[in-house]
């Protein structure tokens, strides 16, 4: 049991988003403020990645995306990714001991072939093993990119109306939706970015077509579960119209 046991802290409203998904951005700032190596600002990061993880858990959000490593950020230098690297292998590691633990099924969403191999045996048995779990759905974005994803996809659609499995008079949002990494899982409601950037960065581009943001500018090393409650409260006083009137 944790500090949230009664499911509920009193500053929380009573509706709650079916899926957040969060950019962690701003662990770079944090070091640099302080005269630390980037690499530093990560560690912190992935720290706070646990205790946000945790707590949307225990308050019973059902599906969380984190945004932990893009297609892009592989410009960076070997230095810092292979910090992120080596974090994510611990956080992986730490994961795979607690799944009975925590009852979370864990979903990674990306490119993995360009992983290494101790990384890609960690998340395939990661994934296998939680899959039967029925708690919360944490979907970790690695090497990920929305448009690699919708490149994907297009593939696989492409290869269905090649075998003759599908006329392309029959393709529909649905026929998209069910070959993108997050099938069978609702569209974030809510999507965080800390650290005064207000852009998507490629970042579940599909899924977002009508989800809510919540921006601010704490960075993610010093984002707390305050600042998470706050922007739950302002998701609860968001009117969601779809397009349509109320
Ligand atoms: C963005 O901040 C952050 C990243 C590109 C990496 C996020 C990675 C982690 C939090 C660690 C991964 C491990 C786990 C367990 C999730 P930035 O570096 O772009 O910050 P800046 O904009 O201030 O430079």
């Amino acid at each position: 049991m944790g500090l949230f046991n009664n499911k509920k802290s009193n500053e929380l409203p009573s509706v709650l988003p079916e899926h957040i998904a969060i950019i962690m951005d701003g662990n770079g700032r944090w070091a640099k403020k302080r005269g630390l190596p980037r690499t530093a600002g990560h560690k912190r990061g992935a720290n706070n990645f646990r205790t946000i993880a945790n707590y949307l858990n225990e308050i019973g959000v059902k599906y969380m995306t984190f945004y932990a490593f893009s297609t892009e950020n592989w410009k960076r230098s070997k230095d810092e990714v292979d910090t992120i690297m080596e974090l994510f292998k611990d956080y992986l590691n730490e994961a795979l001991d607690r799944l009975n633990e925590t009852n979370m099924r864990m979903i990674f969403i990306g490119d993995k072939s360009v992983l290494t191999d101790e990384l890609q045996a960690l998340m395939e048995r990661i994934e296998t093993e939680s899959a039967k779990n029925d708690g919360t759905v944490v979907n970790m974005a690695i090497n990920y990119g929305g448009r690699q994803e919708l490149t994907f996809a297009c593939k696989e659609i492409a290869q269905r109306v090649k075998n003759g499995e599908l006329n392309p008079e029959d393709i529909t949002e649905d026929t998209i939706s069910a070959n993108i990494f997050t099938k069978d899982q609702p569209d974030p409601d809510l999507i965080i970015r800390p650290s005064g950037e207000y852009r998507l960065s490629n970042f579940l581009i599909w899924q977002s077509a009508y989800s809510e943001f919540w921006f601010d500018n704490v960075l993610w090393p010093d984002f707390t579960i305050k600042d998470l409650n706050r922007a739950l409260n302002d998701y609860a006083n968001r009117q969601r119209r779809f397009g349509g009137v109320k």
